[in-house]
């Protein structure tokens, strides 16, 4: 493992997009999501995102500094046309202009498509709590970005069709769902590959569709199977739905269509809840649910009842100032990135 100091890492990151085409700006704000999505635990969508991305733009799929385009409006809604730029610019850029109708209009819906992976949704969930307001995001994935299988298939079919919901807090963090429609993101099975240890057993089938707990069984040809394992039918329903609300609603297309590059095409909802209650009252509801329910009889002393999101606000809470731990191949990663760009190289990692 690398123990590295999140702002030398942004700037190694910013550096490398930099250097692939991306304006600074879009550089660091791409850098930042990657670096805090490590720090709070979700390395599947960290650093180790980079080298797709890179590749992507080298090869024509992803264009830096595309700016997005607005196809159409209302006040309460919105159809973006990302110019395939990288998804965390234009996924943060549509967040924010699905915030500015949902001040004005109560609510509003913004569509997204021709954009690249926006990455963990929940940092726009939490864009949208910290302005006071309610989301609902949902997001499929076009051409090879395909890596589950339908309930009863044992074929990759879909994406892991993510999905997140947040609802503004008084506490640490909001109330932030935020999750892939399949047992778990496809980034974690990377990330049990590239630390060489086994997935949890039920998450992946292997290319004949048998189960297996090996990554490598995943990276070839296998699936990861819809959340709910035995009671798969839910998770695949979800993942069906969100195709529905992100690829086709969107105008992006369907995962797996083999004429598209991958796109995250995804649907943005934000309510303004204060057109339903004040949000004094909100909170004070929602904090006497969250107490009422860590109040309870825990099956182990040592894993107490946690509110949606508790997890993340903790971590976020608990790594602030400290290093972030990167497997070695995550690291070779960016060395090689680096030296393709002629740009300064991380120390080696000490033997101590
Ligand atoms: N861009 C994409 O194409 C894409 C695709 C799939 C997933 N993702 C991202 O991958 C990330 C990980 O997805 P995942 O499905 O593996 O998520 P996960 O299993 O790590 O977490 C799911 C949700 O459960 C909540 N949670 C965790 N432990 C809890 C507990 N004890 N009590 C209550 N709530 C708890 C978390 O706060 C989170 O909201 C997400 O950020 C998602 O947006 C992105």
């Amino acid at each position: 493992m690398w123990k590295v100091s999140p702002s030398r890492l942004e700037d190694m990151c910013t550096s490398i997009m930099r250097a692939a085409g991306a304006p600074g700006a879009d550089a660091r704000l791409v850098a930042e999501h990657l670096i805090e999505n490590d720090l709070i635990g979700h390395h599947s969508h960290g650093v180790i995102r980079l080298w797709d991305y890179i590749e992507a733009a080298r090869r024509g799929e992803l264009i830096p500094g595309a700016s997005p385009r607005i196809i159409s409006e209302t006040p309460t809604t919105a159809r973006i046309d990302g110019g395939w730029n990288f998804g965390q610019v234009i996924a943060t850029f549509a967040t924010g202009l699905a915030i500015e109708k949902a001040r004005t209009a109560g609510v509003s819906v913004v569509t997204v498509r021709r954009v690249k992976h926006i990455g963990r949704l929940g940092r726009y969930a939490e864009q949208v709590a910290a302005a006071g307001l309610v989301s609902l995001i949902f997001t499929n994935g076009g051409g090879h970005g395909i890596n589950q299988a339908p309930f009863r298939g044992t074929e990759r079919k879909l994406c892991s069709n993510p999905m997140a919901m947040s609802v503004p807090s008084g506490l640490a963090g909001p109330f932030l769902l935020d999750m892939a429609t399949s047992v778990a993101a496809e980034g974690k099975v990377r990330v049990y590959g590239a630390r060489g240890t086994p997935t949890p057993a039920g998450w992946i089938i292997d290319s004949d569709g048998n189960p297996s707990t090996d990554p490598s069984d995943f990276a070839g040809g296998g699936a990861l199977l819809p959340l709910g394992r035995a009671e798969g039918h839910k998770g695949y329903a979800l993942a069906f739905m969100v195709e529905l609300l992100a690829g086709v609603m969107s105008g992006g297309g369907i995962s797996g269509d083999p004429a598209r590059s991958f796109s995250n095409d995804s649907m943005i909802i934000v309510i303004d809840p204060e057109l339903f209650l004040p949000m004094a009252e909100l909170e004070e509801r929602s904090l006497t649910l969250t107490e009422h329910l860590k109040d309870t009889r825990l099956a182990d002393e040592s894993q107490p009842v946690l509110y949606p999101g508790e997890k993340e606000a903790e971590a976020r809470s608990a790594n602030r100032g400290g290093d972030i731990e990167l497997p070695d191949p995550v690291r070779q990663q960016l060395v090689s990135m680096l030296r393709r760009f002629s740009l300064p190289e991380p120390e080696p990692p000490s033997s101590g």
